[in-house]
């Protein structure tokens, strides 16, 4: 990619800016030793370079600059041309050292070990910047030891080199002019290397080591008292190791990072942090650290403009001012002086209680506040933040219990959001829960999240018409009412709408395209929405996602939506509406989709030939509408096909073999049809089932789409574990003939459901090696013959069902058979055993009739209880809509089979 970015630039050089000095070229004598050092990088091999370093000027190579008035190479960029496999590279130093001019080198990424002639360094009396990052100069001590002949570097980079605490020569001491020395990312562990003379020091970066070793590994920095910039992250640093860096020593420091570190325990090590009285940024993140090591003299932090304390354990350090607590620090007075604090970042902590008012008076230059993701549950008024004139960024979301209020008592705000973020709170819970008005003279809003609180009343037009908004998110509230009528205006900048699960009622505007010619996600499910889908929603050109679903929409799918015209949709439900008409297009282009959703509507036809040319379509559901004609034989030209849902229609004709071309799908459900004919035995030709493979279903996720709106054009994907979702499901048809006994090969496949067909002859004995099977239903069949035995290894086997068929024998009882009930094996008059009453002895034909009868009873609400039904009923799944990816498939797991339910509710989620 490096390569690619600056083959464009390098044309676009080429082509319009030969005036002045790029054409006199550069030295020749630079050149020459340009092509020495192409030469010399595979040697023998040829260089990686030899496509870019031709011509005579080499000013204009890659990676090369020059001086524009004495044309000398003054920096050269030769990241990652080494060829991998080649092994250690040792530069020739001497190659480097002519370059009279030469003020920065990039060596990184080149495997480099050491140097040939590193005395030959000294001549580099230019170099100001040397970044040797990803190579492996830990491989001896003398890669380093050259580096100290470079007496004017300012800045060196020596990330990623696998170096240890004796890597670095004390001759490194000799580098006194150096200003950034970055170390991140080595094998440091015990002792870091005191060098009181690099007194120009200004940035040192040590993240990424492991220092939890050393109690003293931090000595050695007690001597640069320049320095201004401190990164320690991800050290593995305990209190003890961080109370021996003399801070106060350090008294120039602006920033300091101690990401994800051990400091938590005792404030005794924070308290260490008041010495820096110039600190600007000091970022605490995953520390652990408790209500009770915060320092009271963190107050006197005047500097402070950005505090960050991400991930702890706190709780609520504002309450414990007012305990009264003599070592609890005062937190919200410390707060409240930090009068240069601009970003306070409370976020995913455990805070409960109250967000102090008070300490928000002083903090007039504070721009963001963000206290999401705690447990606050008290109230706070908005007018707190009414004088504070530089606030852009506001996020108080995910606080379920903390009530917001916006109206009361009046105020006026004196800044301009351009990002607000309320949701899951409880809104104007005193002030009839509407829409903050505030918001309407907010001019420069970008993004507003006030889903999931408890809003009332109807949506105000100003807030679709009015604003700047780019990304507007109303979900998950109650808000009552016709999609507002528009004013006049319709150079909207909305990006992104959701109004979804909202009371919403009547027709959408028919010229939605107008009126947001920008919309990219488009959510209005969940609604009352009536009429027909306008025929200008197909016009929005740059639509990517459309759920309409479960509305009452009726009459037909506008065809524009997925034809040709349209070709950015991505994601496209229109599930559980009133539709009609036949199912798609004539001439569907829809090359970009990748998630079809139109079940439980009342769409008929068939599917013809041509209808789908969507080569990136991963999950396509058309159940329960009224379809029919024969399954497609064409649906392998679907590669990516994972997810396919046709049933509860009228399709008829067999099961086409051509199914068994498709390599990824994993789902496969045509339950509820009247397809006849026998099961295909290729089906273990279907890759996906026969091992777990996993397929990410790169949609964007609704919720991340405020990232995509916000951050312009960038899609943000999310993955889906596909792999341990794989379900067969040919229920309610009329499949007759044998169950195919390569179906035992189905190794990754969890659930098979073959129920209510006419199927023949005997459960095949390779059954025993469906190893992943959760969930096995053959009932209502006319199966015939003995369980095979061997199936009680099935350990994973929670629902099993062979009721009425026509088995005979004993039932083997036993390991995870034993969990099985009646139920499970009712109306097989020959079987017997536990756990059916009817004992194994010779004569057990006459059982009660009445006692049959009961069994029967039992039955019918065990199918209806259980999670096969859902399956069966296909998207009833949605009900599962809020269960969280939980790891379902325990061994142990036996009884309600509740978990693949889960599996599916969580993929419907994940959507
Ligand atoms: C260089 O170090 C990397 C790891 O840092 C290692 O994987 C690689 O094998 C080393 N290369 C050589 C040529 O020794
Ligand atoms: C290094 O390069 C110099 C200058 O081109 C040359 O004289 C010398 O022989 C080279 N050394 C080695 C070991 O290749
Ligand atoms: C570099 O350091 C070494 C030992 O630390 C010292 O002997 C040498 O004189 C120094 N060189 C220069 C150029 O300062
Ligand atoms: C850091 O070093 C300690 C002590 O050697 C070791 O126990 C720990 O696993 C290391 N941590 C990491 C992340 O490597
Ligand atoms: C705000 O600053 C004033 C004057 O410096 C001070 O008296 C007051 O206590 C401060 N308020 C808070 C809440 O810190
Ligand atoms: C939006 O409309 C409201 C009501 O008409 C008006 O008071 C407000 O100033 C407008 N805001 C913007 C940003 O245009
Ligand atoms: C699609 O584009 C064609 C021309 O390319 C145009 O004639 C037709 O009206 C468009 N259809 C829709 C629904 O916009
Ligand atoms: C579908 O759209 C793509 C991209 O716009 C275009 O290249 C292709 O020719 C179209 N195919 C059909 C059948 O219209």
């Amino acid at each position: 990619m490096f390569l690619g970015m600056f083959r464009t630039t390098f044309f676009l050089v080429s082509i319009c800016c030969c005036s002045f000095y790029w054409c006199h070229g550069c030295l020749e004598e630079e050149r020459t030793l340009l092509l020495q050092i192409k030469d010399s990088i595979n040697y023998p091999g040829g260089s990686s370079l030899g496509e870019y370093w031709v011509g005579k000027n080499c000013c204009q190579w890659y990676g090369v600059d020059c001086n524009p008035s004495s044309f000398r190479v003054i920096s050269i960029d030769l990241y990652d041309v080494r060829e991998e496999g080649l092994g250690l590279w040792y530069p020739n130093t001497s190659l480097f050292a002519p370059f009279k001019e030469l003020k920065e080198l990039d060596l990184g990424g080149n495997h480099i070990g050491g140097w040939v002639m590193p005395q030959a360094f000294s001549g580099m009396r230019s170099l100001r910047k040397l970044y040797l990052f990803s190579n492996n100069l830990s491989a001896s001590i003398d890669s380093l030891r050259g580096i100290c002949e470079l007496t004017t570097l300012r800045v060196l980079y020596l990330d990623e080199n696998r170096l240890n605490d004796h890597s670095i020569p004390k001759c490194f001491g000799n580098l006194s002019l150096l200003e950034e020395l970055s170390l991140s990312g080595n094998e440091l562990k015990g002792n870091l290397p005191a060098f009181p003379e690099m007194q120009s020091l200004r940035m040192l970066d040590i993240s990424s080591n492991n220092l939890s070793l050393g109690i003293d590994s931090l000595r050695g920095l007690c001597g640069l008292r320049n320095i201004r910039n401190l990164d320690l992250s991800y050290t593995n640093l305990d209190e003890r190791a961080f109370l021996r860096l003399c801070l106060s020593n350090l008294s120039k420091l602006e920033t300091l990072s101690l990401l994800d570190n051990d400091l938590g325990s005792y404030s005794i090590a924070l308290t260490g942090i008041c010495e820096l009285t110039a600190l600007r940024v000091l970022d605490l993140s995953w520390n652990k650290i408790n209500d009770h090591s915060i320092p009271k003299c963190w107050g006197n932090l005047s500097s402070l403009e950005k505090l960050d304390l991400w991930d702890n354990k706190l709780k609520s350090p504002f309450n414990s001012l007012t305990a009264n607590n003599s070592y609890v620090g005062s937190i919200p007075q410390c707060f409240g002086n930090m009068n240069s604090l601009r970003r306070l970042s409370l976020s995913y902590n455990q805070f409960t209680g109250t967000i102090p008012s008070s300490i928000f008076q002083n903090l007039t230059n504070l721009m963001v506040i963000s206290t999401s993701h705690n447990q606050f549950n008290d109230s706070i008024s908005f007018s707190t933040f009414a004088n504070l004139s530089k606030l852009i960024h506001i996020d108080l979301s995910d606080n379920a219990r903390l009530e917001v209020e916006t109206e009361h008592p009046h105020w006026v705000p004196t800044f301009q959001l351009q990002s607000l973020f309320l949701s899951n709170c409880i809104l104007n819970k005193g002030g009839g829960s509407g829409i903050p008005t505030f918001i309407s003279i907010q001019q420069s809003l970008e993004t507003l999240d006030l889903s999931h609180n408890f809003l009332k009343g109807t949506i105000p037009s100003w807030l679709l018409n009015n604003l700047t908004v780019g990304s507007l998110i109303l979900g998950g509230n109650l808000l009552k009412g016709p999609f507002p009528q528009s004013t006049q205006r319709n150079n909207s900048m909305l990006q992104e709408l959701d109004v979804s699960d909202n009371f919403i009622y009547g027709e959408l505007p028919s010229n939605i395209n107008t009126l947001f010619p920008n919309l990219i996600v488009f959510n209005m499910s969940k609604n009352e929405l009536q009429g027909t889908i306008p025929v200008s929603i197909s016009k929005l050109q740059k639509l990517g996602m459309l759920d309409l679903s479960q509305n009452n929409l009726f009459g037909e799918m506008p065809h524009g939506l997925i034809s040709r015209n349209n070709t950015s949709l991505k994601f496209l439900r229109l599930s559980n509406n009133k539709l009609q008409g036949n199912i798609l297009p004539k001439f569907p282009n829809m090359t970009k989709l990748v998630v079809l959703l139109l079940d439980n509507n009342g769409f008929t036809g068939a599917i013809a030939s041509n209808m789908l040319s969507s080569p990136s379509l991963k999950i396509l559901d058309l159940s329960k509408n009224n379809l029919s004609g024969f399954i497609p034989s064409w649906l392998p030209l679907l590669t990516n096909l994972a997810i396919l849902h046709l049933d509860g229609n009228f399709f008829n004709g067999p099961i086409p073999s051509e199914v068994c071309q498709m390599q990824n799908l994993h789902i496969l459900d045509l339950s509820n049809n009247k397809i006849s004919g026998s099961i295909p035995s290729c089906l273990p030709n279907i890759s996906s089932w026969m091992k777990e493979i996993s397929i990410n279903v790169d949609i964007f996720h609704p919720r991340v789409t405020t990232i995509l709106t916000t951050k312009g054009m960038t899609l943000t994907y999310e993955g889906l574990p596909l792999s341990l979702m794989t379900i067969i499901d040919l229920s309610m048809n009329q499949l007759t003939g044998n169950i195919p006994s390569q179906m035992g090969d189905l190794k990754a496949l969890h659930s098979l459901n073959l129920s209510n067909n006419i199927l023949s002859g005997p459960i095949p004995e390779s059954f025993q090696n469906l190893e992943s099977i959760e969930s096995l239903d053959l009932s209502h069949n006319k199966i015939v013959g003995t369980i095979p035995p061997q199936m009680v290894q099935l350990y994973k086997l929670s629902i099993f069902n062979v009721s009425f068929n026509n088995l005979s024998g004993a039932i083997p009882y036993e390991k995870q058979f034993s969990t099985f009930k009646e139920s499970s094996y009712t109306a097989n008059p020959h079987l017997c055993g536990p756990p059916l009453q009817r004992s194994c002895s010779c004569n057990n034909s006459s059982q009660p009739r009445d006692n049959k009868g009961e069994e029967e009873e039992e039955d019918d609400s065990t199918i209806l209880d259980s999670p096969l039904f859902f399956f069966t009923c296909g998207w009833l799944l949605h009900i599962f809509w809020d269960f969280g990816v939980s790891l379902p498939f325990s061994p142990t797991s036996t009884g309600d089979g509740s978990s693949l339910v889960q599996w599916t509710g969580a993929l419907i989620a994940a959507i």
